[in-house]
């Protein structure tokens, strides 16, 4: 086989068997097809795409490039989510603990933020101490005994999607439905839970910009899910504004205790319990979403829910005290409150750019490189469908530096301020 000619039928659209695309794959790992063949291979998927059985065995190849995890030894059902990124995602931190508090057995292995949107494990090193290096022996130990890990993604986990990734991320490929379902998915498959549900985001600070894209990349990657023989189901969710109110690190970890205590913001709250219900139904502990809510209510108000957060935390070496006193974690020294330059109702808001004021705080990585500043961040006080008069805090910044009119012009632009009275948007447009 040469990869010249694989190159060639997809560039004319033609559908590629499973040996060739075990060919492509094994030779991108072994390096035998360098870099500038692959990201002409990537680009004519681009373009062509890949149909059903395609997508099955690129899937299958990317999940064979690795280690594989086994869970089976541990009892109950392994549970696990995926949200495809946004800003102020914090829902992993919640939901973690939530679900496995109902006893659900959450094995969740996590990746870092890149660029405007942030990552679970950056947040959860904001405790102090807390470690996501954990060995897979100790990974299955923690599932076993306490029902819930969340851990750094294993080295060798689909070693192929790390090649594939960093080339597609310098190579304008990153934008494609079936490079995505399958980087995403292979993943979560090699991971070895039982059940996955993902959380496909759409609207400014997402990948997928709107809707219809959204529901075909959570189409696709059920499909995936599917031929493997796991459950798989799909949340639709909008990232037109950031979730919650926090961005940045530690304040979305102080927002997720809140949370899981029963005071959190209403569209957090909302998304974990949706989010949860299902999870709890893919586990066989509720029979329906309504009983599954419930459940997740109680163990909120009860108090379990945080427990089962600071037991991880303890788990994993992190300070349980941050958890019961949130008021510990070491924030920026200056809060700047950025006025609104008129009165009205915010009709519209960017995450996007509100993820970058974050990142250029110090919040997020521009490369992999990069360390973080935990203490920096945002934290909104107007949200789309909110009254705002002149003069009224739009947000509050958390700075290392007093001037950062840049940052603050940035952030004015990312509201869009009118007299038209506007609706609150809906958080989930559906659930497949
Ligand atoms: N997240 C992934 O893991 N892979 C992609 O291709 C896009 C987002």
């Amino acid at each position: 086989m040469r990869m010249v000619d694989l190159i060639n039928k997809k560039r004319l659209g033609e559908k590629l068997t499973k040996a060739e695309i075990d060919f492509i794959i094994k030779g991108y790992c072994d390096e035998s097809i360098p870099d500038y063949q692959m990201s002409a291979f990537l680009m004519a998927v681009c373009f062509q795409g890949l149909d059903e059985e395609e997508l099955y065995y690129l899937t299958e190849a990317m999940i064979h490039s690795g280690e594989i995890i086994d869970l089976s030894s541990i009892r109950g059902i392994k549970v696990d989510k995926h949200s495809t990124g946004g800003v102020g995602d914090k829902t992993s931190l919640v939901l973690g603990p939530l679900v496995a508090s109902c006893n659900a057995k959450v094995a969740k292995m996590s990746g870092r933020g890149l660029g405007h949107t942030g990552g679970t494990l950056d947040k959860l090193e904001s405790i102090p101490g807390f470690t996501i290096e954990v060995s897979i022996e100790d990974f299955h130990r923690q599932v076993e005994e306490i029902g819930l890990a969340i851990v750094g993604q294993n080295q060798d986990l689909v070693v192929a999607d790390k090649k594939m990734y960093a080339l597609r991320d310098v190579t304008g490929t990153v934008e494609s439905i079936g490079l995505i379902a399958s980087s995403i998915m292979s993943k979560k498959l090699a991971s070895g839970a039982d059940t996955i549900l993902l959380d496909v985001k759409y609207g400014k600070g997402a990948f997928m910009k709107n809707v219809s894209d959204a529901e075909k990349l959570a189409r696709c990657m059920i499909k995936i899910g599917q031929s493997f023989n796991k459950n798989t189901k799909a949340m639709i969710s909008n990232m037109n504004e950031p979730l919650g109110n926090a961005i940045g690190n530690s304040l979305e970890v102080i927002e997720a205790i809140q949370c899981l205590k029963g005071q959190g913001p209403k569209d957090l709250l909302e998304l974990c319990l949706n989010a949860g219900s299902h999870m709890l139904v893919q586990a066989k502990l509720a029979t329906t979403i309504e009983e599954g809510k419930e459940t997740l209510l109680k163990q909120i108000e009860n108090g379990q829910a945080l427990n089962k957060l600071k037991e991880m935390v303890a788990y994993q070496h992190g300070d349980t005290s941050y958890i019961d006193d949130p008021q510990k974690f070491p924030l920026a020294p200056y809060k700047i409150a950025v006025l609104s330059p008129k009165s009205g109702f915010v009709q519209d808001m960017d995450s996007l750019v509100l993820g970058e004021v974050c990142m250029m705080l110090g919040g997020g990585r521009q490369t992999k490189a990069d360390t973080i500043d935990h203490g920096v961040g945002l934290v909104l006080n107007k949200k789309i469908g909110d009254a705002v008069e002149l003069g009224e805090p739009l947000l509050y910044i958390y700075s290392n530096h007093k001037d950062i009119l840049e940052l603050e012009n940035m952030v004015i632009k990312s509201y869009v301020i009118s007299l038209k009275k506007t609706k609150r948007p809906i958080l989930i447009e559906q659930v497949i």
